[in-house]
């Protein structure tokens, strides 16, 4: 059974964690008593984001930190096993998207690699970085940010998700063992900063229309999905990919 207090206590690291779902992802865990990590590329952001959780009682601290460098990724988790002896739950939130999930032709070979380097080899890195700080801690587990673009893959965008989803059933596998959990949440659209700011009306629209649920997602619907997965709730739970997308692009 869960119960509200587990993570209390517990260290969470999330990436992307200075704005949109890593915010909100941070702002949660730190609700329920965890210390949490706010790891971005934005250093500045991240800091706000840990001042605002902190101004409200909570523990948080704000690093920056390029998911893609493994360099400054073991620094992060090196620091976070000096000062709190070990990590609890890992969220792979960092991403390119929006801007990035456009044809090949028009993003040219240098944003499509850089699309890899962070949305695939940054989950590996802090996957791998991660685990054996993670090892053996009570309800263990990781959850890597998807998308609905991976049942589609229309770009490279869509491609680098789909990776994240196989990466998530080949990690579950590998880390069992060190008593981890991995699994993963496929958003659908959701209105974060980031989006209203870089996606055409148009295209929302078009989304909007493949869902059968006929309405925007909201950040707290991805919010409630990362907290049942890494609760105790979901401990028979791994590999998997939650799809929280209004039904868009259902298929079996
Ligand atoms: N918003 C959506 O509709 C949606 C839908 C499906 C999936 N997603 C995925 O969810 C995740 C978060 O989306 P969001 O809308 O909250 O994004 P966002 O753009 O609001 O925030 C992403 C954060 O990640 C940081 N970041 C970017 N590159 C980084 C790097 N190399 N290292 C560390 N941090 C880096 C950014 O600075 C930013 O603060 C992404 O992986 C995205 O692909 C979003």
């Amino acid at each position: 059974m869960a119960d509200d207090t587990e993570h209390r206590g517990r260290v969470a690291l999330v990436t992307g964690g200075g704005r949109g779902f890593g915010k909100a992802f941070g702002q949660a865990l730190s609700a329920l008593g965890a210390h949490v990590v706010l790891a971005d590329v934005d250093g500045e952001v991240a800091a706000e984001a840990a001042a605002e959780i902190t101004a409200k009682g909570g523990k948080a601290t704000g690093v920056a930190c390029d998911v893609a460098d493994e360099g400054q990724v073991d620094a992060v988790v090196t620091g976070i096993v000096e000062q709190h002896g070990g990590l609890d739950v890992l969220v792979n939130n960092a991403g390119l998207h929006a801007a990035y999930n456009r044809p090949f032709t028009e993003l040219g070979l240098a944003n499509v690699r850089r699309v890899l380097d962070v949305n695939v080899m940054g989950v590996i890195i802090c996957s791998l970085a991660a685990r054996e700080a993670m090892r053996g801690r009570p309800g263990a587990s990781i959850v890597n940010i998807s998308s609905s673009a991976a049942y589609a893959n229309r770009s490279i965008y869509g491609v680098s998700k789909l990776a994240v989803r196989g990466l998530t059933v080949a990690l579950a596998r590998e880390f069992a063992d060190a008593g981890i959990r991995v699994n993963a949440i496929a958003p659908g659209l959701i209105l974060t900063d980031t989006v209203r700011a870089q996606l055409s009306e148009a295209e929302a629209e078009r989304v909007l229309g493949e869902q059968i649920l006929r309405r925007a997602g909201r950040e707290q619907d991805i919010v409630e999905a990362l907290l049942y997965l890494v609760s105790s709730k979901a401990s028979f739970v791994t590999g998997e990919t939650l799809r929280v997308t209004g039904g868009f692009a259902l298929s079996v």
